[in-house]
Protein backbone atom coordinates (compact mmCIF):
# COMPACT_ATOMS: atom_id res chain seq x y z
CA UNK A 1 0.00 0.00 0.00
CA UNK A 2 1.62 3.21 -1.12
CA UNK A 3 1.31 7.00 0.22
CA UNK A 4 0.22 9.91 -0.89
CA UNK A 5 3.48 11.98 -2.92
CA UNK A 6 4.95 15.26 -0.83
CA UNK A 7 4.11 18.05 -1.72
CA UNK A 8 7.09 20.60 -2.93
CA UNK A 9 8.39 23.20 -1.43
CA UNK A 10 10.39 26.44 -2.19
CA UNK A 11 13.50 25.58 -0.21
CA UNK A 12 16.63 28.01 0.42
CA UNK A 13 18.97 25.60 0.10
CA UNK A 14 17.98 24.02 -3.32
CA UNK A 15 19.74 24.66 -6.99
CA UNK A 16 23.18 25.69 -8.06
CA UNK A 17 23.50 28.83 -5.34
CA UNK A 18 21.24 27.28 -2.72
CA UNK A 19 21.60 28.73 0.76
CA UNK A 20 20.59 27.46 4.05
CA UNK A 21 18.46 30.46 5.89
CA UNK A 22 19.99 31.06 9.22
CA UNK A 23 16.79 32.20 11.02
CA UNK A 24 15.16 28.72 9.51
CA UNK A 25 18.09 26.55 10.91
CA UNK A 26 18.30 28.24 14.46
CA UNK A 27 14.69 27.80 14.60
CA UNK A 28 15.19 24.28 13.32
CA UNK A 29 17.37 23.63 16.10
CA UNK A 30 14.85 25.09 18.74
CA UNK A 31 12.64 22.57 17.57
CA UNK A 32 14.59 19.55 17.46
CA UNK A 33 15.61 20.70 20.81
CA UNK A 34 12.14 21.21 22.49
CA UNK A 35 10.10 18.56 20.22
CA UNK A 36 12.38 15.71 18.91
CA UNK A 37 15.02 15.35 20.89
CA UNK A 38 13.08 13.44 23.63
CA UNK A 39 12.86 9.95 20.83
CA UNK A 40 15.49 11.13 18.13
CA UNK A 41 18.56 11.30 18.39
CA UNK A 42 21.01 13.56 16.51
CA UNK A 43 24.14 11.43 16.76
CA UNK A 44 26.22 12.73 14.46
CA UNK A 45 26.98 16.56 15.16
CA UNK A 46 29.04 17.93 17.85
CA UNK A 47 28.03 21.48 19.57
CA UNK A 48 31.04 22.82 18.19
CA UNK A 49 29.64 22.47 14.66
CA UNK A 50 26.91 25.16 15.34
CA UNK A 51 29.72 27.47 15.48
CA UNK A 52 30.96 26.96 11.94
CA UNK A 53 30.38 28.64 8.65
CA UNK A 54 27.60 27.31 6.26
CA UNK A 55 25.52 26.28 9.52
CA UNK A 56 23.13 28.26 12.06
CA UNK A 57 26.00 30.91 12.63
CA UNK A 58 26.63 30.94 16.15
CA UNK A 59 29.61 32.07 17.73
CA UNK A 60 31.63 29.57 19.57
CA UNK A 61 30.60 31.10 22.90
CA UNK A 62 26.79 30.60 21.82
CA UNK A 63 27.49 27.23 21.06
CA UNK A 64 29.82 26.44 24.02
CA UNK A 65 26.54 27.69 26.21
CA UNK A 66 24.25 25.99 24.28
CA UNK A 67 25.90 22.91 24.83
CA UNK A 68 26.22 23.48 28.66
CA UNK A 69 22.59 23.32 28.98
CA UNK A 70 22.69 19.76 28.26
CA UNK A 71 24.06 16.98 30.79
CA UNK A 72 26.26 14.33 28.80
CA UNK A 73 27.65 11.07 30.39
CA UNK A 74 31.41 10.94 30.69
CA UNK A 75 33.89 8.75 32.28
CA UNK A 76 35.33 6.40 33.62
CA UNK A 77 36.65 8.91 36.42
CA UNK A 78 39.92 8.43 38.64
CA UNK A 79 37.54 6.16 41.42
CA UNK A 80 36.36 3.95 38.15
CA UNK A 81 32.96 5.58 37.71
CA UNK A 82 30.64 7.33 35.34
CA UNK A 83 29.54 10.41 36.05
CA UNK A 84 27.29 13.15 34.19
CA UNK A 85 28.90 16.86 33.39
CA UNK A 86 27.37 19.53 31.17
CA UNK A 87 28.23 19.43 27.70
CA UNK A 88 31.22 21.07 25.96
CA UNK A 89 31.48 22.41 22.33
CA UNK A 90 33.33 18.84 21.23
CA UNK A 91 30.69 16.92 22.57
CA UNK A 92 28.05 15.43 20.02
CA UNK A 93 24.41 15.72 20.83
CA UNK A 94 23.41 12.82 23.80
CA UNK A 95 20.99 10.25 22.51
CA UNK A 96 17.84 9.72 24.50
CA UNK A 97 18.00 6.18 24.54
CA UNK A 98 21.05 3.91 25.92
CA UNK A 99 20.33 1.51 22.71
CA UNK A 100 18.11 0.44 20.04
CA UNK A 101 15.97 -1.71 22.24
CA UNK A 102 15.25 0.82 24.45
CA UNK A 103 14.16 2.60 21.80
CA UNK A 104 12.36 0.18 20.53
CA UNK A 105 10.37 -0.48 23.79
CA UNK A 106 9.63 3.30 24.47
CA UNK A 107 8.00 3.63 20.91
CA UNK A 108 5.88 0.36 20.61
CA UNK A 109 8.26 -1.30 18.81
CA UNK A 110 9.55 0.97 16.24
CA UNK A 111 12.89 2.74 17.28
CA UNK A 112 12.78 6.22 15.97
CA UNK A 113 15.63 7.08 13.80
CA UNK A 114 18.44 9.05 14.15
CA UNK A 115 17.86 12.01 12.76
CA UNK A 116 21.37 13.39 11.59
CA UNK A 117 21.26 12.14 8.03
CA UNK A 118 17.34 11.48 7.61
CA UNK A 119 16.95 14.10 5.01
CA UNK A 120 19.27 11.85 2.46
CA UNK A 121 18.04 8.86 3.80
CA UNK A 122 14.70 9.30 2.59
CA UNK A 123 15.90 10.83 -0.95
CA UNK A 124 14.47 7.65 -2.80
CA UNK A 125 16.10 8.99 -6.37
CA UNK A 126 14.80 6.71 -9.32
CA UNK A 127 16.59 3.33 -10.85
CA UNK A 128 18.73 3.25 -13.68
CA UNK A 129 18.22 4.76 -16.53
CA UNK A 130 16.32 7.40 -15.00
CA UNK A 131 19.42 8.33 -12.45
CA UNK A 132 20.57 10.11 -15.36
CA UNK A 133 17.68 12.82 -15.23
CA UNK A 134 17.78 13.51 -11.64
CA UNK A 135 20.54 15.60 -12.55
CA UNK A 136 17.84 17.62 -14.20
CA UNK A 137 15.25 17.38 -11.60
CA UNK A 138 14.71 18.40 -7.59
CA UNK A 139 16.41 15.36 -6.47
CA UNK A 140 17.83 17.28 -3.84
CA UNK A 141 14.50 18.38 -2.37
CA UNK A 142 13.32 14.85 -1.63
CA UNK A 143 14.26 14.04 1.25
CA UNK A 144 12.98 17.63 2.71
CA UNK A 145 9.98 17.64 0.81
CA UNK A 146 9.34 14.01 2.03
CA UNK A 147 10.69 14.48 6.11
CA UNK A 148 8.27 18.12 6.23
CA UNK A 149 5.55 16.21 4.68
CA UNK A 150 5.14 13.49 7.62
CA UNK A 151 5.36 15.90 10.21
CA UNK A 152 2.27 17.53 8.52
CA UNK A 153 0.78 14.28 7.26
CA UNK A 154 -1.35 13.21 10.73
CA UNK A 155 -4.42 13.34 10.53
CA UNK A 156 -7.48 12.83 12.76
CA UNK A 157 -10.19 11.05 10.49
CA UNK A 158 -8.54 7.74 8.51
CA UNK A 159 -9.96 7.34 5.19
CA UNK A 160 -12.09 4.73 4.52
CA UNK A 161 -10.56 1.02 4.02
CA UNK A 162 -7.41 2.09 5.54
CA UNK A 163 -7.15 0.35 8.57
CA UNK A 164 -4.40 1.65 11.61
CA UNK A 165 -3.26 -0.72 13.73
CA UNK A 166 -3.32 -0.08 18.00
CA UNK A 167 -0.44 2.06 18.41
CA UNK A 168 -0.33 3.48 15.14
CA UNK A 169 -1.44 6.79 14.11
CA UNK A 170 -2.46 7.36 10.17
CA UNK A 171 0.31 9.21 8.54
CA UNK A 172 -0.79 10.86 4.98
CA UNK A 173 2.53 10.18 3.53
CA UNK A 174 3.79 7.43 5.80
CA UNK A 175 4.59 4.73 3.32
CA UNK A 176 1.77 2.51 4.41
CA UNK A 177 0.37 4.91 6.34
CA UNK A 178 0.12 4.01 9.55
CA UNK A 179 3.56 5.54 11.80
CA UNK A 180 4.44 4.69 15.45
CA UNK A 181 5.47 8.30 15.95
CA UNK A 182 2.74 10.19 18.17
CA UNK A 183 2.29 13.54 16.39
CA UNK A 184 4.89 15.32 17.54
CA UNK A 185 3.97 18.89 16.68
CA UNK A 186 0.77 21.10 17.12
CA UNK A 187 0.46 25.10 16.44
CA UNK A 188 2.01 27.05 19.37
CA UNK A 189 4.32 24.42 20.68
CA UNK A 190 7.53 26.29 20.26
CA UNK A 191 8.16 29.93 21.51
CA UNK A 192 10.07 31.42 18.68
CA UNK A 193 12.00 34.54 19.60
CA UNK A 194 11.92 36.35 15.89
CA UNK A 195 8.03 36.32 15.80
CA UNK A 196 8.32 33.76 12.53
CA UNK A 197 4.62 31.81 12.80
CA UNK A 198 4.02 29.28 15.30
CA UNK A 199 2.13 27.27 13.35
CA UNK A 200 2.96 23.14 12.77
CA UNK A 201 3.91 24.28 8.67
CA UNK A 202 6.32 27.00 10.17
CA UNK A 203 7.95 24.64 12.30
CA UNK A 204 7.97 21.78 10.22
CA UNK A 205 9.89 23.56 7.08
CA UNK A 206 12.26 25.14 10.26
CA UNK A 207 13.66 21.42 11.82
CA UNK A 208 13.64 20.25 8.06
CA UNK A 209 15.90 23.07 7.02
CA UNK A 210 17.80 22.67 10.25
CA UNK A 211 17.85 18.53 9.11
CA UNK A 212 19.05 19.61 5.74
CA UNK A 213 21.77 21.47 7.16
CA UNK A 214 22.63 18.33 9.81
CA UNK A 215 22.61 15.78 6.59
CA UNK A 216 24.81 18.36 4.71
CA UNK A 217 26.66 20.83 6.66
CA UNK A 218 28.89 21.37 3.93
CA UNK A 219 26.58 22.04 1.62
CA UNK A 220 27.03 25.99 0.71
CA UNK A 221 31.14 25.60 -0.04
CA UNK A 222 30.42 22.80 -1.70
CA UNK A 223 28.33 24.56 -4.27
CA UNK A 224 30.59 27.57 -3.74
CA UNK A 225 33.64 25.24 -5.15
CA UNK A 226 31.42 24.00 -8.07
CA UNK A 227 30.65 27.11 -9.37
CA UNK A 228 34.41 28.46 -9.15
CA UNK A 229 35.15 24.98 -10.89
CA UNK A 230 32.82 25.89 -13.43
CA UNK A 231 34.49 29.39 -14.04
CA UNK A 232 38.21 27.72 -14.14
CA UNK A 233 36.63 25.43 -17.01
CA UNK A 234 35.00 28.19 -18.97
CA UNK A 235 38.21 29.98 -19.30
CA UNK A 236 40.60 27.25 -19.59
CA UNK A 237 38.41 26.52 -22.50
CA UNK A 238 38.98 29.57 -23.86
CA UNK A 239 42.75 30.09 -23.29
CA UNK A 240 42.91 26.28 -24.41
CA UNK A 241 41.51 27.35 -27.79
CA UNK A 242 43.55 30.11 -28.54
CA UNK A 243 46.52 28.18 -27.86
CA UNK A 244 45.22 25.71 -30.13
CA UNK A 245 45.06 28.08 -32.93
CA UNK A 246 48.20 29.59 -32.36
CA UNK A 247 49.88 26.20 -32.34
CA UNK A 248 47.98 24.91 -35.85
CA UNK A 249 48.67 28.12 -37.61
CA UNK A 250 49.98 27.63 -41.08
CA UNK A 251 53.25 29.82 -41.39
CA UNK A 252 54.77 29.43 -44.40
C1 LIG B 1 10.03 8.34 12.81
C2 LIG B 1 11.01 13.09 12.45
C3 LIG B 1 9.44 13.77 16.97
C4 LIG B 1 9.00 8.98 17.52
C5 LIG B 1 10.39 9.58 12.31
C6 LIG B 1 10.84 9.83 10.95
C7 LIG B 1 11.12 11.15 10.86
C8 LIG B 1 10.83 11.75 12.15
C9 LIG B 1 11.62 11.92 9.63
C10 LIG B 1 11.04 8.79 9.87
C11 LIG B 1 9.82 8.44 9.10
C12 LIG B 1 10.21 7.38 8.10
O1 LIG B 1 10.68 6.31 8.49
O2 LIG B 1 10.08 7.65 6.90
C13 LIG B 1 10.68 13.67 13.65
C14 LIG B 1 10.83 15.08 13.92
C15 LIG B 1 10.34 15.28 15.17
C16 LIG B 1 9.94 14.00 15.70
C17 LIG B 1 11.44 16.11 12.96
C18 LIG B 1 10.18 16.60 15.91
C19 LIG B 1 9.53 17.62 15.30
C20 LIG B 1 9.20 12.53 17.52
C21 LIG B 1 8.80 12.30 18.88
C22 LIG B 1 8.68 10.94 19.02
C23 LIG B 1 9.00 10.32 17.77
C24 LIG B 1 8.61 13.40 19.92
C25 LIG B 1 8.30 10.13 20.26
C26 LIG B 1 7.26 10.49 21.05
C27 LIG B 1 9.23 8.39 16.28
C28 LIG B 1 9.13 6.96 16.03
C29 LIG B 1 9.41 6.79 14.66
C30 LIG B 1 9.70 8.11 14.12
C31 LIG B 1 8.77 5.90 17.03
C32 LIG B 1 9.41 5.47 13.88
C33 LIG B 1 8.06 5.37 13.19
C34 LIG B 1 7.84 4.07 12.46
O3 LIG B 1 8.80 3.51 11.92
O4 LIG B 1 6.67 3.61 12.42
N1 LIG B 1 10.38 10.78 13.00
N2 LIG B 1 10.16 13.05 14.75
N3 LIG B 1 9.31 11.32 16.88
N4 LIG B 1 9.58 9.04 15.13
FE1 LIG B 1 9.82 11.02 14.93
Amino acid sequence: EGSDRPPGNKWSFSGPFGKYDRGALQRGLQVYKEVCSSCHGLSYIAFRNLAEAGGPGYSVAQAAAFASDYKVKDGPNDAGDMFERPGRPADYFPSPFPNEQAARAANGGAAPPDLSLITKARSYGRGFPWFIFDFFTQYQEQGPDYVAAVLQGFEDKVPEGVTIPEGSYYNKYFPGHAIKMPKPLSDGQVTYGDGSPTTVAQYSKDVTTFLMWTAEPHMEARKRLGFQVFVFLIIFAGLMYFTKKKVWTDSH
